[in-house]
């Protein structure tokens, strides 16, 4: 087995820092390529590259120097993976960035190997959200520009009497997905990891709250039966498999009233629902990606201990003194310079 030496991530932000500092610990270099300066990983990494992600010259200097490639967020555009892929490894494979990366290819997937999302149609123009509507005999949908949505952003709630025409110029777009209203009961997360030999393990699920649309809370193990939290991990289990995937990847499930589950989202990477797992589980979401991209076995994805973790979301971040005198909160900050309104400057985690 080769193990990488070094690995390249494309992205500068908090999943890329503690991905960053999850390779350090097992002796492992990373090169961080991202167009901002001074962002989260490139204050705790070994090489640094400032380019934009069309540059040639630089991507070409970056493969050079590392053995294999990822990637620590979802709008990489697809032909820096496939510039790259030719000159070293880079995991998760391109067909994960792919249908992540655009709603209608994601859902399509999700639905064609066997897995429930919720009532959808692609929308191209304002005609097909009444076309729609009528069709579901609906008063209301939820319509999601297909790419770069992300935080509750690029999203609107549509309600039969509301103007087709208004709605869609809000969207600013020319691709998205109308989506059929879930009554859910609560929403949930599996992060999973799968390595280069195939052997995959699943967190277990956990339930996510959020405030403004941005993750507020992860309750670790999510409050549900035992067979809703194995048909979560079986979900996942599924979905590793059939996009062959290396690393790790998150799927995100409404939970119904009845206990039925519906995939809303796929991430593919570490994701702030499995922060989590850095002080409560064996290996954790970040080891497990490290873990998996540079030829090593996925470790243990068992929990030492129930836990909560808190997203510490803009002046939350000047707030901490209760969280330092805890015994049991384990305190992350991202090294962000400026605090602003909305941005995730860190996170807590309590243990049980
Ligand atoms: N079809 C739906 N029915 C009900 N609520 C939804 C639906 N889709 C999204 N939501 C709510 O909006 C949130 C954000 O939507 P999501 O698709 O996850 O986009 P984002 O990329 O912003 O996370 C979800 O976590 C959920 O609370
Ligand atoms: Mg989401």
């Amino acid at each position: 087995m080769v193990i990488a030496k070094t690995l390249g991530i494309l992205g500068g932000g908090q999943l890329g820092r503690m991905s960053a500092m999850a390779a350090a610990q097992l002796g492992i270099k990373t090169h961080i390529f991202c167009p901002e300066t001074g962002c989260p990983a490139s204050l705790v990494t070994s090489y640094f590259t400032q380019a934009e992600y069309n540059d040639h010259k630089a991507l070409k200097a970056f493969a050079q120097n590392v053995d294999v490639i990822t990637y620590e967020f979802e709008n990489i555009p697809l032909e820096t993976i496939e510039f790259l892929e030719e000159l070293k490894p880079v995991y998760p494979g391109r067909n994960l960035l792919e249908v992540s990366q655009n709603r209608l290819k994601e859902k399509s997937f999700l639905n064609d190997i066997g897995i429930k999302t919720a009532p959808w149609a692609p929308c191209h123009a304002p005609e097909d959200i009444a076309k729609t509507l009528k069709e579901w005999q609906a008063d209301a949908c939820i319509i999601k520009t297909a790419r770069f949505g992300y935080d509750g952003k690029g999203q609107i709630f549509h309600k039969l009497k509301d103007n087709i025409y208004q709605s869609w110029e809000k969207l600013k777009t020319e691709e998205a997905v109308i989506e059929g209203i879930i009554d859910f009961d609560l929403e949930i997360s599996v992060v999973i990891a799968r390595d280069l030999m195939g052997q995959s393990s699943a967190y277990v699920a956990v339930q996510n709250e959020h405030k403004n649309h941005i993750l507020d809370r992860t309750i670790a193990p999510a409050p549900v039966s035992n067979e809703v939290l194995s048909t979560a991990s079986d979900m996942a289990h599924h979905l590793a498999e059939a996009i062959d995937l290396v690393g790790v990847l998150a799927l995100e499930l409404f939970v119904t009233k009845d206990g039925t589950l519906i995939a809303n989202e796929i991430a593919p990477r570490p994701h702030n629902s499995g922060h989590w797992t850095i002080d409560a589980c064996h290996t954790s979401q970040f080891e497990n990606h490290v873990r998996a991209v540079c030829g090593l076995p996925v470790g243990s994805t068992v929990a030492h201990s129930d836990a909560e973790m808190i997203n510490l979301i803009g002046d939350d971040v000047h707030d901490l003194g209760a969280y330092l005198e805890m015994e049991k909160a384990h305190i992350h900050l991202y090294g962000k310079a400026e605090v602003r309104p909305g941005r995730k400057m860190g996170h807590v985690t309590i243990l049980k």
